[in-house]
């Protein structure tokens, strides 16, 4: 037996957890924990939240609340997300807690007594009128490079890391007053030092993959610079020294921290040791946004401080929603507590499982959720389970029957169903999440032939040998089954472990003992039910509904209500958008030319009704995609209904002011 030490990316606590969370990262790592207890190594699956960092007290600004108000209300959220999706973490602490200070700013001053942080003199944007420094989100301006909005650290456009003086016409986020550049000091890690230490690592751990080694190879070509450890506010982790009042550690400087202080909160619960297990095999789950910290920042900083680097780094890649890039601010995602209210959690496990390796970038789309859950979870798996156990309880009293002189077919059967276990656990064992659910589908494939091939329903009567068989086979392919599926859908594996009253199902090597000829098994209920279409459809709607009301939020805040080009418009043509019940697409004349406008109206006028009406319509908007359908503007309504304008007011093409 060994000791694994696995963490979970911390979660930022300035939001709930989307289903992008979920895939590249706790479900990875919850399906690699749960196989490894299975297989009887001693797991400890860490996390935290995230607490620190300027969007969470910038939020906390806008509030007009503390940043530890608003931190503690999305921790909260997060533990609900991450419970409802049974990730089955041992320790969820916050970098907000004493002992994750504690330990930041001791690993701090072991590093600064060693002269690998140092003090350096620089010059920082700062607000005369807010009287203070303005670290990373709190200027915006313009990208020098690409002339695009930008954050004080980062352009979202052009991707590229900003120091505040690449950025144009900073403005301060408080007051919008132009900052001044002003002489400070800051403490820097000399990561440069760790040059070679890191190139090391990185070539000559076998472990890490593909996507790690490759991204950390790149930067590490570039050559490491020092790296900017403070900043002045004071939200933060405070800089362990008297001389520094007003500076907190960089969030990126302690957040990894938190893989520690959330193990050592276990350690002094459980009275074991969390070293033994970081020092045994420890393994990080990330989002591949983030190699470049877990890869290079973060091994560097242990080196420094003399400590045991990771064994293992895993990226996700990243989910797309229906073909587009995620976007909270555009409201294109879909929150995990959304989701569980509508759907088990097991169905989201399994369509984010076999949707895609995780080295590579997929998609989440309803219509393909609804299809795997229907073709795969209810018509290969549930079909199979459910005839075997149906059929148990018909014919067999519901009784494990006699398995004797078996067919060439049965042999064959069974020869394959044994392989499936250790194949499963290999495949696991070297993170191929996805290629061993598929051995697990082929398996139940499968089996629905062989069911199929033996027709036990006629052998019944005809041939009882032949259909004994039958059973019996397909019921220890079900416990296989019940054992494999748990890494990956918990609960219904745990249902299928109950219809079969299996005495144990918490260890892998369970899946290899048969099951004795008259084990009794349960009433069989069916384990997975089929998705109608129209509630995918109504998933969908609600998704560009979503999205279309808060882009109207964002574009049009009191702000910027002057720039919305509002005008008259006359509707020429109206048809109904399939399958939803609610947008209708018209071709409005705006006077200079006819644009496309989604309307979500469908259920408040007939078309005939609206045709040659009168709209206001927005014409300055962004063009959006509802429901595949371009729209170019929008028309101004209250709640569903349109306000239609009396024809002799107003002349097509006006604008409204
Ligand atoms: N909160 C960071 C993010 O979501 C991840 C921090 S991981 C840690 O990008 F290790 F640094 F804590
Ligand atoms: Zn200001």
């Amino acid at each position: 037996m060994s000791k694994i030490f696995i963490s979970c990316a911390l979660p930022y606590a300035n939001g709930p957890c989307h289903l992008g969370h979920l895939r590249s990262t706790y479900l990875p790592a919850d399906i690699y924990a749960r196989y490894n207890r299975m297989i009887n190594n001693d797991v400890l699956l860490v996390c935290a939240t995230d607490e620190h960092g300027t969007p969470i007290a910038v939020n906390a600004d806008k509030e007009n609340k503390k940043p530890i108000e608003i931190s503690k209300r999305y921790h909260d959220m997060i533990v609900r997300d991450i419970e409802s999706c049974d990730i089955s973490l041992d320790s969820f602490t916050r970098t907000s807690d004493e002992a994750h200070y504690k330990i930041a700013q001791d690993f701090f001053l072991d590093l600064y007594n060693k002269d690998l942080i140092y003090k350096k003199n620089i010059q920082q944007l700062y607000c005369e009128e807010c009287s203070k420094f303005l670290p990373d989100r709190y200027v915006e301006g313009t990208c020098s490079f690409c002339g695009a909005d930008a954050r004080g650290d980062h352009c979202e456009a052009c991707g590229r890391h900003l120091e505040p003086t690449e950025l144009d016409n900073p403005k301060c986020l408080n007051c919008s007053n132009t900052p001044v550049i002003k002489d400070t000091y800051q403490y820097f890690f000399a990561l440069s030092k760790f040059q070679k230490d890191i190139e090391e690592y990185i070539s000559s751990n076998n472990n890490l993959p593909a996507n790690v080694k490759n991204y950390a190879g790149n930067w590490l070509k570039d050559g490491l610079d020092d790296w900017i450890l403070t900043r002045n506010m004071d939200w933060g982790v405070p800089v362990p020294l008297d001389e520094a009042k007003g500076k907190v550690i960089y969030v990126w400087g302690e957040a990894f921290l938190g893989y520690i202080s959330s193990a050592s909160q276990w350690s002094k619960k459980s009275n074991e040791k969390w070293e033994d297990y970081w020092n045994d095999y420890a393994i990080h789950f990330i989002g591949k946004d983030i190699i470049y910290h877990h890869s290079i920042f973060w091994p560097a900083l242990l080196k420094g401080y003399g400590c045991k680097l990771p064994d293992n780094i895993f990226a996700g890649e990243f989910l797309s929603l229906e073909g587009e890039k995620m976007s909270t601010s555009k409201n294109w995602v879909i929150w995990i507590n959304d989701f569980i209210k509508d759907f088990d959690s097991d169905l989201l496990r399994y369509y984010l499982t076999i949707n895609a390796p995780l080295n590579k970038d997929t998609d989440f789309s309803w219509d393909d959720f609804g299809r795997r859950v229907n073709d795969e979870l209810a018509d290969v798996l549930g079909n199979f389970l459910h005839r075997t156990f149906t059929f148990t309880s018909k014919y067999f009293e519901s009784k494990i029957p006699d398995y004797t002189n078996p067919s060439k077919e049965d042999k064959e059967f069974e020869i394959a169903m044994d392989k499936v276990p250790s194949k499963v656990g290999d495949l696991i064992s070297d993170f191929k999440f996805r290629e061993a659910l598929i051995e697990i589908f082929k398996i139940a494939k499968k089996g629905n032939k062989y069911f199929n091939d033996q027709e036990p329903w006629k052998a019944v009567k005809e041939d009882p040998e032949k259909a004994a068989n039958c059973i019996y086979l397909s019921n220890q392919l079900s416990k296989i089954l019940a054992i494999c599926l748990k890494p990956y859908i918990p609960n219904k594996a745990d249902e299928i472990a109950k219809i079969m009253n299996l005495k144990t199902s918490n260890e892998w090597k369970d899946a290899s003992v048969l099951l004795a000829t008259g084990h009794e098994i349960s009433k069989p209920k069916p384990l997975f039910k089929k998705i109608d279409e129209e509630i995918i459809e109504k998933e969908k709607e609600k998704l560009y509904e979503n999205l279309k009301s808060d882009n109207m939020s964002e574009l049009i805040s009191i702000d910027e209500f002057g720039k919305v080009d509002i005008r008259i418009g006359q509707i020429k043509e109206a048809e109904k958008i399939k399958k939803s019940d609610k947008l209708l697409k018209l071709q409005v004349d705006i006077g200079e030319k006819v644009i496309q406008v989604v309307a979500g109206i469908a259920q408040n006028y007939e078309i005939d009704e609206l045709i040659s009406k009168k709209v206001a319509v927005i014409v300055n908007l962004e063009p959006a995609k509802l429901f595949g359908t371009e729209s170019q503007g929008m028309i101004l309504a209250t709640d569903d209904s349109v306000a239609l304008l009396s024809p002799d007011e107003c002349k097509i093409g006006e604008r409204i002011k």
